[in-house]
């Protein structure tokens, strides 16, 4: 809210693990999302659907342990499949346990304001995420931009409103025409009532109050396919394929290990131990 305030780019990344977690809040983001895209990111699986609360919370807390430094990014954690959409209680249950693993608030998929109704008054806070909903993608007819049709866009607008006004603090949308977002970004600050919550993005182009990339992605480590959204900052895959390829090639031809990698005996026991070889040649 502090950076809407001051008219400044809020950044985030969807990460999971301790030493991800330290690399990101070096580079001084706002906030971590501990997302289920982990499922597939790092489980392998081709969707976010298997993410569990154990999962979600075992990264959770790895993400928490990884902030030792001076900067500590807000951590939002992801609510899997199934952990909020059956009950408000159920919603409620799951969301304290991801804060007791360490996060700071949770994000759930989908226009459910009497869910973030419950959670408000739990005192937890909150993120809504809108336009693209991986674990609705069956629904919405699978990776595909939202909010393309003047109807569409109206919905998306009005979903917006109504977790906003049930108390969702902070409102990312994914995959959405920038246009779209900033006539969304533009109507909300005409209402007292939800001008100050961030709207963030991730595929909504320039205009919303901040910015979100999976690190996977902005590094080039996830290579399944690649959204149009998500810049590349680096290769990672590649480095790594190269650093492997090196070492398989170096104990092949066995330039490694080499004594700068090895450890080695005192001179006096050595000799010992070579006088014991030579005896037991003998
Ligand atoms: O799971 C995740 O990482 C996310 C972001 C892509 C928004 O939900």
């Amino acid at each position: 809210r502090e950076n809407k305030r001051q008219k400044k780019p809020s950044v985030g990344v969807s990460c999971y693990t301790a030493p991800d977690a330290a690399i990101v809040a070096d580079a001084e983001v706002d906030f971590i999302v501990v997302g289920d895209s982990l499922a597939m990111t790092l489980l392998g699986h081709d969707s976010t659907l298997p993410a569990t609360m154990a999962v979600m919370e075992l990264f959770v807390a790895a993400t928490r342990r990884g902030l030792t430094g001076k900067n500590t990014p807000l951590i939002s954690g992801d609510m899997p499949l199934g952990s909020y959409q059956p009950s408000d209680r159920d919603a409620v249950v799951n969301a304290c346990a991801l804060i007791q693993a360490g996060a700071d608030l949770v994000k759930l998929e989908g226009c459910m304001p009497e869910r973030i109704k419950a959670l408000a008054n739990a005192g937890i806070g909150v993120v809504a995420h809108l336009g693209l909903q991986p674990q609705m993608k069956a629904l919405v007819g699978g990776w595909k931009v939202q909010g393309k049709t003047y109807d569409e866009a109206n919905d998306l607008c009005c979903d917006v409103d109504a977790v906003i006004k049930a108390g969702a603090v902070i409102v990312l949308l994914e995959a959405v025409p920038a246009e779209v977002a900033k006539w969304i970004v533009e109507l909300q600050l005409e209402d007292p009532d939800c001008k100050d919550v961030p709207l963030l993005g991730i595929g909504c182009g320039p205009h919303v109050d901040g910015q979100l990339l999976v690190l996977s992605d902005l590094v080039g480590e996830f290579r399944q396919f690649k959204s149009r959204f998500a810049k590349r900052y680096a290769e990672i895959a590649t480095e790594k394929t190269g650093a492997v390829l090196r070492y398989v090639n170096e104990v092949r031809v066995r330039v490694f290990p080499d004594a700068d990698t090895s450890y080695s005996m005192d001179k006096d026991e050595l000799k010992l131990l070579l006088e014991d070889k030579g005896e037991r040649d003998v």
